[in-house]
């Protein structure tokens, strides 16, 4: 009997809309992509993320950082929900909170962020907002492990996004999103193939 390969355990951080966990979650179900989503966490109660988690039978859970005094104390909560899970990845995909050393020391490049822009340009919070309004002809995004920096950790892959003459800022972000969504699943693909090592800055593909 052919034996089947093991899936990755992964909890998918978000804060808004999910499309990007909607992209994972699609490619998981298809087989494309070896993953478990094992749980969906939001730091905002109404991310139409969560929604779409609990369509697809995936636990979602909304961790209010009203409730912690401390950053610390609500990465707590949600670590001991990280742990329940047997968490073995964790998906940034428009988590919009910087994270602390507290969760970060625990899941030390086992931690994963996408940037809609090329990093390290336009960091933050508005990667779209602020490629557009500079002028740059070139544009994309990045998928990087996370460290401690605001979005500064070493670069597993990147995807182009070329500014067309007639674009808006609308028709720049979406076309963006759309290759976000390629670009998210493959890097993950890479990290549950264990092909990505980390030497220093450089991530380098086996
Ligand atoms: C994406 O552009 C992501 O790169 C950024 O926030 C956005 C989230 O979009 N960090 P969605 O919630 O996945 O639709």
């Amino acid at each position: 009997m052919e034996q089947t390969r093991k899936k990755t355990r992964i909890a998918v951080l978000i804060s808004g809309s999910g499309s990007n966990l909607q992209s994972i979650i699609d490619k998981a179900e298809s087989g494309w992509l070896p993953v478990e989503i094992v749980c969906v966490i939001s730091d905002k109660e109404k991310a139409h993320g969560l929604e779409r988690a609990r369509k697809h039978g995936i636990p979602a859970f909304f961790v209010d950082r009203k409730l912690h005094a401390l950053r610390e104390d609500h990465e707590e909560a949600i670590i001991t929900i990280l742990k329940q899970f047997d968490v073995e990845l964790i998906v940034l995909a428009g988590y919009m909170r910087l994270l602390t050393s507290h969760l970060i020391g625990q899941y030390r490049n086992r931690i994963i962020n996408i940037h809609p822009a090329l990093l390290p340009s336009f960091p933050g919070t508005d990667g779209y907002g602020d490629a557009w309004r500079y002028g740059v002809k070139v544009s994309g995004c990045t998928v990087h492990f996370v460290d401690e920096g605001c979005d500064t950790g070493p670069i597993i892959l990147q995807g182009v996004n070329r500014v067309d003459e007639c674009d808006t800022l609308e028709s720049f972000r979406e076309r963006g999103l759309k290759i976000e969504h390629q670009v998210l699943p493959e890097a993950i693909k890479l990290y549950c193939e264990g092909r990505l090592k980390v030497d220093g800055r450089r991530v380098k593909i086996l």
